[in-house]
């Protein structure tokens, strides 16, 4: 059986297309109406949906109506790529174990929402990429994989951010390969 995948995003949406070139994704789910990653999925070809929080009388009914349309696409797997969120127990309690995040450093060195910069401002010599089961922590669950990542002597802020996401972008393809699903 394949298994399907839905792959969540805030922003950008770099990671989600990566993801997509490769392996077949089911749709993407935006938390933002303005998100780039919009375009990249219309660019591919691919169906997405967005809701944003305000839109609910709470979290808990934003989160169901997520957990509608994964039910009803029967998802299998929710890559988090980029979204902004902390997921909450309405989605967590429905999906546990079937949701998966990537996050810019080497867990549990610099969790949170600006682990590029967190990092970089420490002055570390390397910080690297993590993905991992999401639980009800932010950026504590099961570590599946990670892969440490250089911060070169004539680095800017920029340069390190880019090797950080090429890294991303490899270790989101191995670990996704590692769960069973094949690519396109
Ligand atoms: C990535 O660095 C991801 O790890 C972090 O947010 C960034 C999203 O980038 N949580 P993109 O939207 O995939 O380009």
């Amino acid at each position: 059986m394949t298994k399907k995948i839905a792959v969540f995003a805030s922003g950008n949406g770099s990671n989600f297309q990566v993801i997509a070139e490769q392996f077949p994704v089911t749709f993407l789910f935006t938390d933002k109406r303005q998100a780039y990653a919009l375009e990249r999925a219309d660019n591919l070809g691919l169906a997405h949906y967005s809701f944003e929080l305000d839109e609910f009388a709470s979290k808990a009914a934003y989160e169901e109506a997520i957990v509608a349309l994964l039910n009803e696409h029967e998802i299998d797997l929710v890559c988090l790529a980029g979204y902004m969120k902390i997921v909450g127990p309405t989605l967590l309690e429905a999906y546990e174990g079937r949701i998966i995040n990537i996050h810019p450093a080497y867990l549990p060195e610099f969790p949170g929402a600006h682990g590029i910069k967190d990092a970089w401002q420490a002055g570390v010599e390397t910080s690297g990429v993590t993905v991992h089961w999401v639980d009800r922590g932010i950026d504590t669950g099961q570590i599946i994989k990670q892969v440490r990542v250089p911060r070169l002597k004539d680095d800017t802020l920029e340069s390190f951010e880019a090797r950080i996401h090429a890294a991303e972008y490899k270790l989101y393809a191995e670990v996704l390969r590692e769960l069973g699903l094949k690519s396109k």
